[in-house]
C-alpha cells in the first residue's frame, strides 16, 4: 500500500500545470504487481484539461486492462488534507473500476483516507440506466 501511494505522490512530478500549477499524481496497482501511473495535463482551453485520475485510468485501459484486473487506486495532491477527486473523475472511476475496489486518498504529508470506488460517487450513473 505504502508503494503505491509513493507512485502516486513521485506522479505528481510529472504533471503538466502551467495554469493551475496544482500537480496531482495517481497511481494504480494491478493485480500482476505492477503499478500504472498519471497525472494531471492541462490545457490552454482549460476545459480541455485532464485529471491524474483520468489519465491513471485511461493509461491502463489503453494497455489493455480492465477493471477486474485492478487491485486499487492512489490519488495524491498537494493539498492540506487527503485530496478529494473531482466530480468527473468519480464518474470515470465509477465506471473503469469495481464498485468495492479500495481508492487512497492522501497527499504530500501521506495523510491518507481510505475509501471505495462506491462511496465515493454513491447512487451513481451507469450503462445499466440506459
Ligand atoms: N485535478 C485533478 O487532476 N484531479 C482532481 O480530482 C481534481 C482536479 C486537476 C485538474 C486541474 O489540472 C487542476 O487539478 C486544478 O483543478
Amino acid at each position: 500500500m505504502r508503494k503505491l501511494l509513493e507512485a502516486s505522490v513521485k506522479a505528481m512530478e510529472n504533471a503538466y500545470t502551467p495554469y493551475s500549477h496544482f500537480n496531482v499524481g495517481a497511481a494504480l496497482l494491478l493485480k500482476n504487481g505492477e503499478i500504472i501511473t498519471g497525472c494531471n495535463i492541462e490545457n490552454a482551453s482549460y476545459g480541455l484539461c485532464n485529471c491524474g485520475e483520468r489519465t491513471a485510468l485511461f493509461k491502463a485501459y489503453s494497455q489493455g486492462y480492465r477493471k477486474d484486473d485492478i487491485a486499487a487506486f492512489s490519488v495524491a495532491g498537494a493539498t492540506e488534507g487527503p485530496i478529494s477527486p473531482c466530480g468527473a473523475c468519480r464518474q470515470v472511476m465509477a465506471e473503469l473500476m469495481n464498485p468495492d475496489t479500495p481508492v487512497y486518498l492522501t497527499n504530500t504529508k501521506y495523510d491518507v483516507k481510505e475509501m471505495t470506488v462506491g462511496e465515493l460517487l454513491p447512487y451513481s450513473f451507469s450503462g445499466s440506466d440506459l
